[in-house]
């Protein structure tokens, strides 16, 4: 009886240690996918509390939308003017990044341009007081009901994380079916990238279709949404 009893025990300690050890060896992966892009050390262990679901979230999954806001003087960390080009006319400020995502870019950028597709910054970080005469620009110019749909208020834009950066090609003209707006689709997420503001999914992310805009993710978190065909907003809620 009393052996019967001890061998409960050890079976269930052995299947205890075989649980902790299958949860250690994911954790283990999933840092080290994210990692193997660059060294991003100092940015991808940082994490911060989301307001609404509590959860610790690393910083490259910082949500911003219209119901998640910045501070007006959020700036990133490690801002640096990444080693691609830029099209013409391209402010300083809006050359920058943030530190994190600099090399996975030039990465990007550089496995295009093996491909022979010629990728353009256009706009990356913009303060809050850019993104302010961004928007009042573009309500000017359109109006506010189409500016709201595919500019955000100062405050409510991801361009102030410096996570994200607006491509174009050498014409300026980036849409769906030019070969660097469909090479940017399907490859982004090999870098970390995803197409923020998918077609169809203005319902969730209050932007409407911008296949110029990428958004740093990290490599494990833009594989899953890429191959989901989900947004940034659909992943966190998971
Ligand atoms: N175009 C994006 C939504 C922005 O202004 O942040
Ligand atoms: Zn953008």
């Amino acid at each position: 009886m009393r052996n019967g009893l001890r061998n409960i025990l050890v079976v269930i300690i052995i299947i205890c240690g075989f649980l902790y050890l299958t949860k250690y060896i994911s954790t283990f992966k999933e840092t080290i996918s994210d990692s193997n892009i660059s060294d991003q050390s100092v940015n991808v262990n940082n994490s911060y509390k989301d307001d609404e679901t509590n959860k610790d979230i690393k910083s490259q999954l910082l949500l911003v939308n219209e119901d998640h806001s910045l501070e007006q003087a959020y700036t990133p960390k490690d801002l640096t003017i990444p080693n691609i080009k830029f099209a013409s006319g391209v402010s300083n400020e809006e050359k920058h990044v943030a530190g994190i995502i600099a090399k996975p870019l030039e990465q990007l950028v550089a496995e295009a341009k093996k491909d022979g597709i010629i990728l353009l910054g256009n706009s990356a970080y913009r303060s809050y007081k850019t993104q302010e005469n961004t928007y009042n620009n573009r309500v000017l110019l359109q109006g506010e009901k189409l500016a709201d749909a595919y500019v955000a208020r100062p405050g409510y834009s991801e361009h102030q994380t410096g996570l994200c950066i607006d491509i174009t090609n050498q014409g300026k003209y980036f849409v769906k079916g030019t070969k660097e707006a469909d090479w940017l689709a399907e490859n982004c997420y090999r870098f970390g990238f995803i197409i923020r503001y998918p077609y169809g999914k203005k319902n969730i992310t209050g932007i409407e279709y911008e296949p110029w805009h990428i958004r740093y993710v990290g490599k494990s978190a833009a594989k899953y949404i890429y191959d989901n065909k989900i947004t940034l907003e659909e992943y966190l809620r998971k």
